[in-house]
């Protein structure tokens, strides 16, 4: 499987997205400071696997510490998860897992844990996020493999893979676990402008994996839906609000507003930290806008003219209405939302210890 993300010793180290697929570089972050720049600058994107830098990057930054004391230590450990936060907006991943540090954090104070126990049971945490990160994207594979039809064609939008996991992915994990059963399916990816995270890193995974791949550009999708020749949507979800509403990869909406027309199943592959219930709908759910110069230039150079304005809303939020299921480690939601996705959350807060 693909090492998207790992922690060793003094070092969180992880494949430089951006750089792929010409070059498989590892950057390697010895700072919190630098695993947040990392989060920052798309080293490593993608919801779940954002929440796992941000954790492994608390548990580098609080095992730096070259403090004795823990109120001291909580001093650090506090500002290091507002630097985190601070990283991207969107992707609720993000602050579950910072919460979750937190949490931990807390426990070990009111269990009056040394400092250097405290930072054992932060490493012990974020290494936990990570593990569970991969078995819930092989739990929603199974869930979700059972609605990809045999000889199924698949569309599928940004880069909801390994590399946007700790590993084997969400939208891209379905397709796997597809594969794994048995199906034979072959694999439509939107290019996604314009950090071309579909062209650029779906289309890596999915050929290393020998899973028939083709790219399109994003505007080719309603031309092959016209003709007949895509038969399931699945995508990923960077927050997804208490009805359903799901922010993605900006032309996510596109795409399922299209296979509406076309009567095409749109699916969204998520775990339960990508949910968000206390964002009522998508119109809660904040849109990182991002610079300007990732649209107007393309590999260095210059497409637009001087003076035009450039959007660069990095995500949109897709309504309910038009997604067929919600995939998670726990099973397939239904509209309505509001219930499916509550009762995924009394059935998780009852499974817990
Ligand atoms: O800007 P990115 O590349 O972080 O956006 C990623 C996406 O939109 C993914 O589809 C989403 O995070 C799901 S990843 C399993």
């Amino acid at each position: 499987m693909l090492p998207t993300i790992a922690r060793e010793d003094d070092t969180v180290v992880m494949i430089d997205q951006r750089k792929l697929p010409a070059k498989e570089i590892y950057v390697r972050c010895k700072t919190a400071a630098e695993v947040a720049r990392a989060i920052k600058t798309m080293v490593i994107r993608g919801a779940p696997a954002i929440g796992v830098a941000a954790a492994m990057g608390i548990a580098l930054g609080a095992r730096n510490s070259k403090t004795t004391g823990t109120q001291k230590l909580a001093a650090e450990f506090y500002t290091i998860c507002e630097l985190m936060a601070s990283t991207r907006p969107t992707a609720v991943n993000l602050f579950w897992a910072i919460d979750r540090m937190k949490r931990s954090f807390a426990a070990a104070v009111e269990a009056g844990e040394s400092v250097e126990q405290i930072k054992d049971r932060l490493d012990r945490e974020a290494n936990a996020i990570h593990d569970e990160d991969i078995a819930s994207c092989r739990a929603m594979g199974a869930f979700g493999a059972a609605v990809v039809p045999h000889q199924a064609r698949i569309l599928t939008h940004c880069n909801a893979g390994a590399l946007a996991t700790a590993g084997y992915g969400t939208a891209l994990g379905v397709i796997r676990a597809a594969v794994e059963a048995g199906k034979q399916v072959t694999v439509v990816a939107d290019e996604t402008r314009p950090f071309l995270q579909g062209a650029r890193l779906t289309a890596w995974e999915l050929v290393r994996d020998g899973i028939d791949t083709t790219v399109i550009t994003d505007n080719m999708a309603g031309a092959l839906m016209n003709q007949g020749q895509l038969d399931i949507v699945v995508v990923g979800a960077d927050r997804i609000a208490a009805n359903g509403d799901t922010a993605n990869k900006i032309g996510t909406y596109t795409v399922a507003v299209l296979a509406r027309e076309h009567n095409i199943p749109f699916y969204v592959a998520a775990p339960l930290s990508t949910i968000d219930l206390n964002a009522l709908d998508g119109r809660q759910i904040p849109i990182e806008e991002r610079n300007p110069r990732e649209v107007s230039h393309l590999a260095g150079s210059q497409l637009t003219p001087d003076g035009a304005h450039i959007r660069n809303p990095a995500f949109d939020v897709t309504p309910h209405h038009l997604i067929a299921g919600i995939i998670t480690e726990r099973g397939i939601c239904r509209a309505p939302y509001t219930e499916s996705l509550k009762r995924v959350f009394e059935t998780e807060v009852a499974r817990l210890p």
